[in-house]
């Protein structure tokens, strides 16, 4: 009976989902042309439909000035709202509603927040985030761009700079850092705060025996992204590097796996269906500073958004739980796939060795890193101070910086 019953709501629930697509799908046949306010700004027809500008109304009892938040009271909200009465002046516009209450409009603000397609691409890029630019290996002495350590600390359009760069290309590098454990703490605060993990508000990467975590060891680290089996994966990896060793070897690898990703997806559909479809457990298990943990998250090792774009890599060999969520016909199938993913990232990777007083920076889920093996001597031990920065911090920044610098208007 609780069977049946479950069944019922199920199929309820499934029709009701229905018909909201069915209506999400139909939306233009629902989209009414007098639903929408017409409006010429600086000579461009643009269209405001009135219940999203009922909704986004900026007078005090609607918009909080300080909190710059909506406080509209939606239990009263008229969805069928319209205007009796429309004034356009030069720089504004004045809507009164059928009940009575006022609305007024910048013109510069709207246009700033049209509907057309064009203006998409206008908002997404100057607000939303820089649009990304792949690469492969060959380019990458072109692409990695080089920034002053002091002059990020001094000056607000060389901060933009890097982050923009960090954004843009997944990867830049710090300069001239003073040789001291704490230098990257400074950098870290014109960002914000550090993400801290359970192996510390930062860390040190050398060589330590018995050691917590594989690049904690002086062996080839195979390419990966850091801890993949966070659910909230921290967005971009500093290392600071304070000593790097004089042997052979120490250099780190590093691949644009956007750029992977999209050349199997052009060149071999089906390992990508495959890394894009099957969840691997990632898992990190041990005892750091006497803090045990036991973290365990599920994942593709390409992860795509809602509109098919590239969002978040999961990549690591020694972080990859041995447990296999997926049927046992997907594991040969999934190997497969994975071995060729890692050729690929070997393929199009370069190849770069840090110095003292660099800060490596790159976006921990889209770059691979790995690092070869390497010896440390008496005199010379290899020592790197590592800290994760999330990316919200980091668009947040330079959203901050840009509408400064560029005095975007309309904000
Ligand atoms: C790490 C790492 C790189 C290096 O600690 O996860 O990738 O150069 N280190 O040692
Ligand atoms: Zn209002
Ligand atoms: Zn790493």
């Amino acid at each position: 009976m609780l069977a049946f019953r479950q069944l019922c709501t199920n199929k309820l629930i499934s029709n009701v989902l229905k018909s909201s697509v069915t209506q999400i799908h139909t939306q233009n046949a629902l989209f009414k042309q007098s639903d929408t306010l017409k409006l010429v700004i600086s000579g461009q027809s643009l269209q405001f439909p009135y219940v999203w500008l009922r909704d986004n109304c900026q007078c005090e009892q609607c918009f909080h000035r300080s909190a710059k938040s909506r406080t509209v009271d939606w239990s009263k909200f008229y969805l069928k709202v319209n205007a009796k009465d429309v004034q356009q002046g030069e720089n504004f516009v004045k809507l009164t509603w059928d009940d009575g209450h006022i609305s007024e409009f910048d013109l510069k603000w709207l246009k700033f927040r049209n509907f057309t397609a064009e203006n998409k691409k206008i908002y997404d890029r100057a607000i939303y985030k820089p649009a990304k630019i792949t690469w492969e290996g060959k380019d990458f002495q072109k692409i990695c761009s080089k920034h002053d350590y002091d002059e990020i600390l001094n000056s607000n359009q060389a901060l933009y700079n890097w982050l923009h760069s960090l954004s843009v290309y997944g990867v830049a590098l710090i300069q001239n850092t003073p040789n001291s454990a704490t230098a990257i703490d400074k950098i870290v605060e014109t960002i914000g705060f550090t993400r801290r993990t359970h192996y510390g508000v930062k860390f040190v990467v050398q060589n330590v025996p018995n050691t917590s975590n594989v690049a904690y060891l002086n062996t080839n680290l195979q390419v990966h992204i850091d801890l993949p089996y966070y659910e909230y994966c921290p967005g971009v990896n500093m290392l600071h590097c304070l000593e790097q060793t004089q042997s052979q070897g120490g250099e780190n690898i590093l691949s644009d796996a956007h750029y992977v990703a999209s050349y199997i997806k052009q060149n071999h559909p089906e390992q990508f269906k495959l890394l894009t479809d099957v969840e691997i457990e990632w898992s990190d298990i041990g005892t750091e500073d006497g803090n045990e943990f036991y973290k365990l998250h599920r994942s593709p090792v390409i992860c795509l958004d809602k509109h098919g774009e590239l969002m978040r890599i999961n990549f690591s060999v020694p972080q990859r739980g041995n447990y296999f969520p997926g049927p046992i016909e997907l594991v040969q199938p999934w190997y497969e796939a994975w071995a060729f993913f890692l050729n690929f990232n070997h393929k199009f990777s370069a190849k770069f060795k840090t110095k003292a007083g660099d800060i490596l920076t790159f976006d921990n889920i889209r770059l691979l890193h790995g690092r070869n093996a390497y010896e440390d001597s008496s005199n010379n031990v290899r020592k790197l101070i590592g800290a994760y920065v999330d990316w919200d911090e980091i668009y947040s920044r330079w959203r901050c910086l840009k509408v400064k610098l560029e005095n975007i208007d309309g904000v």
